[in-house]
């Protein structure tokens, strides 16, 4: 008898914790600030402590990227004492903003071995980690490499994706073609391209040009990530800047959405699905 009447108890036991595990799974999906932030919250200190701790195995107690898995992981960890960033939102040549970096620790390098750290850490220490990795290079030093407004290419709020037609499709795949993307990027966008077998990285490294088909993009895979990646060019990799090549926002959008295309598992049919959530003013 005893045993029978345990079962409902042992059921709402179970059903209360699988609530409180749902309650703290989201509590814990943390959202991550990227504008108006107070940059004199952060701290070097406690960034230099957790570099060392969590990002030193692969980058470098110095960020040289001196490790063990240097020869393991395909791209490698990156020399960040080079002061050299491929994700930004200034134009091609420039320092990034901090925001930007921000960006890429907390979202991390989808399809490398770059974790997004934002689950593990909050606000404040991803902060610090920025102001930490400016001091790894005296470029962040010099006043005269500091981003200027009008280096800022692509603005937070000032990108708004146009709806999705076939008109633009059609136009995007015109101008892949008018710009030669294929030459790296291959006809069908694969990274098969002629100039892709010999393609190097400024620091000698051999360059992996990207694979549309794949769908996983390192800086995103949102309409708005793909803008900002051709738009502020991959520096330290062959992949320049189109920001001048592309003058109108038109054709700059149907190349977004041809790219997008491109992808296997993320078809046509998945972005006219998904397109409502486009929208991101917080993220550039
Ligand atoms: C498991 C290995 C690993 C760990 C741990 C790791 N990274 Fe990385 N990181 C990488 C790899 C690999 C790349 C280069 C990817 C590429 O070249 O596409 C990279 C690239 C970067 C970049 C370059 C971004 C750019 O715009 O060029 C920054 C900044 C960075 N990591 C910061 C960090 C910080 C801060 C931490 C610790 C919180 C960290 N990483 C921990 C593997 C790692
Ligand atoms: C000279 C060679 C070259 C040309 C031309 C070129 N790319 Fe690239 N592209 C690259 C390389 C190399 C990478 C990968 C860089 C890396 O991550 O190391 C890349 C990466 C990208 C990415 C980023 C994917 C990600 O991981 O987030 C996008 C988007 C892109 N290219 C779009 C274009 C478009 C659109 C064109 C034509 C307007 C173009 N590229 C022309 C070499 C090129």
């Amino acid at each position: 008898m005893m045993k029978r009447a345990s079962t409902p108890y042992a059921f709402a036991a179970a059903t209360a914790s699988l609530v409180l595990a749902a309650v703290m799974s989201c509590s814990s999906s943390r959202q991550v600030k990227y504008t108006s932030l107070d940059w004199g919250s952060a701290n070097v200190a406690a960034g230099r402590r957790l570099f060392v701790a969590v990002c030193a195995g692969c980058h470098g107690g110095d960020g040289s990227a001196k490790t063990a898995v240097a020869g393991v992981y395909v791209p490698a960890p990156r020399d960040l004492s080079k002061g050299i960033y491929r994700f930004r939102t200034t134009s091609s040549g420039t320092l990034p903003l901090r925001r930007d970096i921000l960006r890429t620790i907390a979202e991390g390098l989808p399809g490398t071995a770059m974790p997004a750290w934002k689950q593990q850490l909050d606000q404040r220490q991803l902060m610090s980690l920025v102001l930490y990795l400016e001091t790894l290079t005296p470029r962040f030093r010099d006043p005269d490499l500091k981003p200027e407004a009008d280096d800022v290419i692509v603005k937070p709020g000032a990108v708004h994706p146009p709806p999705l037609t076939r008109a633009l499709l059609v136009r995007g795949r015109d101008v892949y073609r008018k710009l030669k993307c294929a030459d790296c990027h291959g006809e069908r966008g694969r990274g098969d391209g002629p100039a892709a077998k010999t393609a190097k990285n400024t620091d000698g490294t051999k360059s992996h040009v990207f694979d549309f088909t794949t769908g996983i993009y390192k800086g995103g895979h949102r309409p708005v990530d793909v803008y900002r990646t051709f738009m502020t060019g991959l520096d330290g990799t062959p992949m320049p800047s189109f920001a001048d090549s592309l003058p109108t926002e038109t054709d700059r959008w149907a190349l977004v959405y041809y790219v997008l295309s491109l992808s296997r598992d993320r078809g046509l049919w998945f972005y006219l699905r998904y397109r409502p959530t486009w929208n991101d003013p917080a993220r550039p």
